[in-house]
């Protein structure tokens, strides 16, 4: 585990006082309105469950799977739905919640799906951006941090399935990938 990271770009401290930050923000961006927070499996769900620790509002939480990589690491442009919502979002707010925004290929898919199902509001929270990867323009509303063109694992993020239960954002030593 800790042996395959070069180095931790963002550690636990720095994650944590950003939630705090962005619950701040989101909070009273919906202020006296209730609020559905989707979590895109599997990379958001550390992100959106201390997310939601620092949201101030009545809300509900759903989950979706849509999956575009594979094992390797770089995006396919397949983007499948593994997992719908349980619920309807006719007429709600919508947050979605992602680990990270690389090609931009999730979410665009994604998001046209959520907006034709009638959303009151709909809006994208991503922890991390990684703009350099970027194959499609993505209307984002928060986001935590910036990030490099860099293999980064950790905190909800994977390489293979392994590597999400790591506190921090690190990134991958080049010889456990290449
Ligand atoms: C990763 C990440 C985002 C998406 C970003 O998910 O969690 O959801 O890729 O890439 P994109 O902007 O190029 O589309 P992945 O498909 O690997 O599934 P996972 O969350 O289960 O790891
Ligand atoms: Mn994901
Ligand atoms: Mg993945």
């Amino acid at each position: 585990m800790k042996q395959d990271i070069k180095e931790v770009l963002i550690d636990e401290t720095q994650i944590q006082n950003k939630n705090s930050e962005l619950g701040k923000i989101i909070s009273e961006h919906y202020r006296g309105e209730k609020l559905t927070v989707i979590c895109i499996l599997k990379g958001a769900i550390m992100f959106m469950s201390d997310l939601i620790k620092n949201i101030d509002v009545p809300l509900e939480i759903d989950f979706m799977d849509v999956s575009s990589y594979g094992e390797g690491t770089t995006s396919s442009g397949v983007v499948k739905i593994i997992k719908d919502l349980d619920a309807s979002i006719e007429d709600k707010n919508i947050l979605i919640v992602e680990d990270i925004i690389d090609s931009g290929l999730t979410l665009s898919y994604l998001m046209k799906i959520l907006k034709s199902r009638g959303p009151k509001s709909i809006e994208i929270c991503t922890l991390l951006d990684k703009p350099t990867g970027r194959k499609i323009d993505i209307d984002v509303k928060y986001v935590g941090f910036t990030v490099p063109d860099a293999f980064l694992v950790g905190y909800g993020l994977d390489y293979s399935e392994k590597y999400r239960n790591l506190p921090y954002i690190g990134i991958l030593k080049e010889n456990v990938y290449r």
